[in-house]
């Protein structure tokens, strides 16, 4: 597209380039900017400013789409698996049947991990948050794999890491939950797909038999799916940036769970469901706390509402809204705080205050209820979005390591002290 914008600063007039996406999102390209005009731009929380160009995910807030590589998100949580998601996101399309085997096997045969980090785990105490450890976890196989640190090496170490990552991240997590509840950590039993074995690592215990319920393993699949991608947010601008710097993807990763762990991002549901859980607990008078939403002067947030660009239905959410009904109904459970969430949603769809803000439940106000049914703690929900999340950093880091982006360093706004003279300590 050869549109340009035009600006007029100090009465001089400069011409800016369009930048114009495959779906017609339009950009003007500021790069120039400081250098023809010696001005800036600035936009707290990066609402207006796009950090990088993508071809992995497609979001369109106003019409609630959610596209991963151009498929639907509704195709792929009901027609696809994790792991095909996983490597659609990261190489870029859907595999065929031996390519499929091959990533899987891969997968599979790389989900033990180094005994020596029993060690490290034996050092967080038992009350640990599960993120806190996972991160640190995954900071640790730089250690493990000193040749993982230099990521301009060689491609295929770097392909290495990634099926490493994506196969040792489910164990660490399960041993991050066995050490918070101090039970004796499980080891993967390769026999099983990705979900079940998974579940098997969190749940069996020594002399009991466990069978992994189908219902369960497939609703987690589906929920690991829709987590997967979601091109600039947070967390994954985060892995961005500290890939930028040419750290290693470990080291990436680690500050993108980090990054997720925060209450306004993943965090989020861990904290509806201690949110839905206080106001049951407090005789399930939603008004009363739709009202404290409302309030200025009261710090509560209705958590699992609200996004910075669906500012109409999250897809996400009507899918696994429907599953929760699904999962919940299949396993024969009856969970009062659903009733709550479905009350709470079905006021806040009609509250001038959040409809004039364009307020709608996000991909976190149900998924806790779903991770509840199937018996994941309230502590370990962000570990699972960490888990659906993982392909969707991955592919980021490998998109802007391949389009060799420069590193990211934004300008600021300098509103200090002037210039003003050194005084010694009894002049002061
Ligand atoms: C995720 O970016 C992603 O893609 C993230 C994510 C992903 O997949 O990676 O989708 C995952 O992080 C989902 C969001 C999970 N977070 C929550 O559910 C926490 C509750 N929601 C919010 O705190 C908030 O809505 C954000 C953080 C999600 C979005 O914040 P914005 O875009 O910065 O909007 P804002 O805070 O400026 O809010 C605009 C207005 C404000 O009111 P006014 O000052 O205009 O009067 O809406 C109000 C806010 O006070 N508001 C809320 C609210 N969310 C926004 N009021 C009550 N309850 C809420 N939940």
């Amino acid at each position: 597209m050869s549109e340009k914008a035009q600006l007029i600063i100090e009465g001089k007039t400069i011409e800016l380039p369009i930048v114009m996406g495959t779906e017609n999102e339009k950009a003007i390209d500021i790069s120039s900017l400081r250098g023809s005009t010696g001005y800036i731009t600035i936009d707290p929380g990066y609402k207006n400013t796009g950090a990088t160009s993508s071809a992995i995910t497609f979001l369109d807030g106003e019409k609630g789409i959610l596209r991963y590589r151009g498929y639907s998100i509704e195709d792929l949580a009901e027609k696809s698996s994790f792991l095909e998601v996983s490597y659609l996101l990261i190489y870029g399309e859907l595999p065929n049947k031996p390519e499929l085997e091959a990533f899987q096997k891969e997968i599979t045969h790389h989900t033990l991990i180094h005994e020596d980090i029993k060690n490290i785990l034996e050092g967080f105490p038992s009350n640990s948050h599960p993120m806190g450890v996972l991160s640190s976890l995954v900071s640790s196989l730089t250690a493990f794999y000193p040749e993982s640190l230099d990521p301009n090496r060689s491609a295929d170490e770097v392909d290495l890491s990634i099926k490493r990552l994506l196969a040792k991240i489910p164990t660490m997590a399960a041993w991050a939950f066995k050490n918070e509840i101090g039970h004796p950590a499980n080891y993967p039993d390769n026999a099983l797909n990705y979900c079940s074995n998974f579940l098997k690592m969190m749940f069996s215990v020594p002399s009991e038999k466990y069978d992994v319920d189908p219902v369960i393993a497939n609703a987690l699949d589906k929920l690991l799916i829709l987590h997967a991608d979601h091109e600039q947010n947070c967390s994954t601008s985060t892995v961005r940036i500290v890939g930028s710097s040419h750290a290693s993807l470990y080291a990436s990763i680690a500050a993108g769970i980090s990054a997720l762990w925060g209450p306004l991002h993943g965090g989020a549901n861990q904290s509806v469901i201690e949110m839905l859980e206080g106001i049951q607990a407090d005789g399930g008078d939603v008004k009363k706390y739709m009202d404290k939403a409302k309030d200025k002067n009261d710090s509560f947030r209705l958590m699992g509402f609200g996004h910075r660009v669906y500012k109409n239905f999250d897809p996400r959410a009507t899918i696994i809204k429907k599953a929760a009904d699904d999962v919940l109904e299949k396993l024969g459970v009856n969970d009062p705080i659903l009733e709550i969430a479905k009350g709470l949603e079905v006021i806040a769809l009609k509250d001038p205050y959040f409809v004039e803000r364009k307020l709608y439940p996000n991909v976190d106000f149900y998924s806790g209820i779903i991770y509840r049914a199937i018996g994941i703690p309230t502590s370990m929900f962000t570990v699972m979005f960490t888990l659906g999340r993982l392909p969707g950093w991955i592919a980021q880091w490998k998109e802007m390591r391949e389009n060799k982006e420069p590193i990211g360093r934004p300008r600021q706004v300098y509103t200090g002290n002037n210039l003003r003279r050194f005084k010694t300590v009894s002049e002061r």
